[in-house]
């Protein structure tokens, strides 16, 4: 009774206001004359000169209007407001639309590389930690909060020949994301070739065309030995090639594999980005925490990018990870090191993983690190004539009906190729293993009755 009494008055209080805002919007619309791409780019409480809980008047209004006026209005706008040329193709993603469909809590998730084991507790203890100290909740640094960078350049000195200078050579970016947007956006130009190692991970082409750049593709192996890298290496000196090495999974390679880090490479330092996970590191993937490591002359270019777009990481977490890293910089030798602790845990799962898809007829491909796992789907010959999109790929089909009839979910290998490469991998999913024994056993059984249903 109460709240319907306040909204008569609010009612005409909030035309009021709307129209006193459109007033001065025109005058101010007025007063920037034929500026309309630049008007475009502006956030409408700003023009409009509103609070932005006054932001909220135009919602009110919209909520009266028909249906089918606002449809048009929408559509209009639509049209009148475009995307910008340089997003021009690249709107859908695999995260996005597979993700969506794992989200039914019915669903066994072994899509995208989320880890469902826990993160070390000390890298947790860190953070709860550190959110008690004011300070460590406020801005930090831009290009990576002090103690963090120390510690990264602390960890890297071991494996480069080099020291690293921690401000000058290390930049913390929002995730490796972050890192490889500041790269290919501070370092690569319009026409540029960009070499693709396919498959790849899927940002990597649409951050190369929005730089206005030409990606070009090339066949992958796995974990590169020291000779194939050489390989690449001295093609980068002959050709005189800058390097993005994105080594997110630098520490999870399996028995009998190593890891070599090609800006270790004779004269490679100084024409390569490397660039690490904390996420991939810790488990740790909602930390959204980066960096990449290179010389100054490159590190300086991500900088500017980086300060003009984020501008900076958070601080809490940048702390915390600075923490987490000292405890095992510190043991580094020790099983117990995380670093050596992970993979041993991870290749249990790994191997659960192959034999249970063998097991059903399946051939998987064994990763030597990673914590993925693909395999040639179109042995199981399913029947997905009902799929709606004929036009999708194989493995795009064959997820979607695996996730709503067999409640089991993963992702399509072709989402990491390039056009031209689509139908070579299309016959392929992959399994994520990073995940809990309680899970892996609600996959295991997923997977045994379907093939006791086939057989
Ligand atoms: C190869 C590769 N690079 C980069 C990333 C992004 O890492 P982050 O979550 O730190 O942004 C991922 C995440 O899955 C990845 O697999």
């Amino acid at each position: 009774m109460f709240n319907s009494d306040i909204s008569i008055y609010l009612l005409p209080l909030k035309f009021f206001l709307l129209s006193c805002s459109m007033f001065l919007a025109r005058a101010r619309l007025c007063t920037l004359g034929s500026r309309p791409k630049f008007l475009k780019t502006i956030c409408a409480s700003k023009i409009l000169g509103l609070s932005t809980s006054a932001a909220t008047l135009p919602r009110y209004l919209v909520k009266h209007q028909s249906r089918l006026f606002r449809e048009d209005i929408f559509q209009k706008m639509s049209l009148k407001f475009k995307n910008a040329k340089r997003i021009e193709g690249l709107d859908s993603n695999v995260w996005i639309e597979f993700t969506k469909l794992a989200a039914d809590p019915s669903v066994v998730n072994l899509g995208q590389g989320l880890p469902d084991i826990s993160p070390p507790v000390y890298v947790k203890e860190e953070l709860s930690k550190i959110a008690a100290i004011d300070s460590l909740n406020q801005y930090t640094r831009g290009f990576g909060h002090p103690s963090l960078v120390k510690a990264l350049s602390c960890l890297y000195e071991k494996f480069y020949q080099n020291q690293i200078n921690p401000n000058k050579e290390i930049l913390v970016t929002v995730g490796a994301y972050g890192s490889l947007f500041n790269a290919i956006q501070g370092l690569i130009d319009e026409g540029d070739e960009v070499i693709v190692i396919v498959p790849f991970y899927d940002c990597y082409e649409p951050m190369v065309r929005m730089a206005g750049a030409i990606p070009v593709f090339i066949p992958l192996r796995s974990v590169y030995t020291k000779e194939e890298l050489q390989v690449i290496a001295d093609l980068c000196i002959k050709y005189d090639t800058l390097c993005i090495s994105d080594e997110v999974y630098e520490w999870l390679v399996y028995t009998g594999n190593k890891h070599f880090k090609i800006a270790t490479f004779p004269g490679m330092w100084e024409r390569t980005i490397t660039i690490g996970s904390a996420g991939k590191t810790f488990s740790v993937t909602g930390w959204k925490l980066g960096w990449s490591i290179g010389p100054k002359h490159l590190i300086k270019h991500l900088q500017t990018v980086q300060q003009n777009t984020v501008y900076t990481c958070a601080t809490p977490l940048q702390e915390a990870l600075a923490q987490a890293l000292w405890i095992d910089i510190k043991r580094m030798d020790d099983p117990e090191c995380y670093f050596n602790s992970l993979p041993k845990e991870l290749e249990v799962k790994r191997n659960r993983m192959v034999h249970l898809l063998e097991s059903v007829g399946l051939k998987p491909i064994v990763p030597d690190g990673g914590y993925f796992i693909i395999a040639d789907v179109s042995l199981l010959d399913t029947d997905l004539s009902d799929m709606k999109n004929s036009n999708e790929p194989y493995d795009y089909k064959f997820v979607k009906w695996m996730t709503k009839n067999k409640k089991l979910s993963a992702i399509p290998v072709s989402a990491f190729c390039n056009a031209e490469t689509k139908l070579q991998f299309e016959k392929f999913v992959r399994f994520c293993f990073i995940k809990k024994d309680s899970t892996l056993d609600a996959a295991e059984e997923i997977i045994k009755a379907w093939s006791r249903q086939k057989f």
